[in-house]
């Protein structure tokens, strides 16, 4: 299986992810010994930690840099594993015009853009988001969806929001068999109402934080069949990467 990971922050000495050049290689490892044969590299983007525009050109610089360290290392040892770059962004009304100045990137540069909100946020000004994105062209991905209490208290808000015309993602690390609690019970309502679209690591570290998916995939396959476990490990992370609705 060629699992396909949306959601990461392997990139050496960027954000709060991988520390240096070391730590992004071993992660490579890592998610290529799983069977993660396709990543989308997603930096944090909050455009209220800038105080200017150079601040954020050098931020992108850097993220380049490490992006060409991350593709050299996979050629060499690696050559099948697909490389691409993204931003998991900070919800903010202007993301459209972010993205015209290039200070952020959708996934791969299409219109599919992965976006957090604050934890605490209103079913309201969620759905208000979610239209103000889609009505700027944007196809918004709601990143790591067991995170907001608004869904928890109720899963069924999702489908209002996939309706509208939102993906969701879930993080793999947080789908586990033998899982208790409030979080653990979403996820496997939300997986079992095919609620969700992406699964994807949002891995932060080789060791406590690694990119997997394969333990995820396994426990999905027994939940709902292995056909929606392929879409929400592998297919749909494709067709987003080829910016497919
Ligand atoms: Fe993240």
């Amino acid at each position: 299986m060629n699992f396909a990971d949306l959601h990461c922050h392997i990139l050496g000495g960027v954000d709060d992810g991988a520390r240096d050049e070391k730590e992004m290689r071993e992660m490579l490892d890592v998610a290529y010994d799983d069977g993660i044969h396709t990543i989308c590299f997603t930096p944090h983007f909050k455009q209220y930690e800038f105080s200017s525009v150079a601040e954020i050109a050098s931020y992108n610089k850097n993220i380049s840099e490490s992006f060409n360290k991350a593709k050299e290392y996979a050629q060499e040892k690696y050559p099948d594993m697909k490389l691409f770059l993204g931003s998991e962004i900070m919800y903010h009304h202007d993301i459209s015009n972010s993205l015209l100045s290039s200070f952020c990137k959708g996934i791969a540069g299409g219109s599919f853009v992965l976006v957090e909100f604050d934890p605490g946020i209103s079913f309201f000004d969620m759905r208000l988001a979610i239209s103000n994105l889609l009505r700027n062209g944007m196809h918004p991905i709601i990143a790591h969806a067991e995170r907001y209490g608004i869904f928890i208290k109720n899963p069924k808000r999702l489908q209002e929001l996939k309706e509208l015309g939102a993906s969701v993602q879930v993080n793999a690390h947080g789908i586990k068999k033998i899982a208790i609690g409030k979080i653990a019970r979403f996820l496997k309502n939300a997986l079992k109402q095919s609620l969700v679209d992406i699964v994807a690591t949002d891995s932060h570290r080789p060791d406590s934080s690694p990119p997997q998916i394969s333990r995820a995939y396994e426990i999905i396959k027994k939940l709902c069949g292995a056909d929606y476990a392929e879409n929400v490990c592998c297919k749909n992370a494709e067709k987003i990467l080829n910016n497919e609705n």
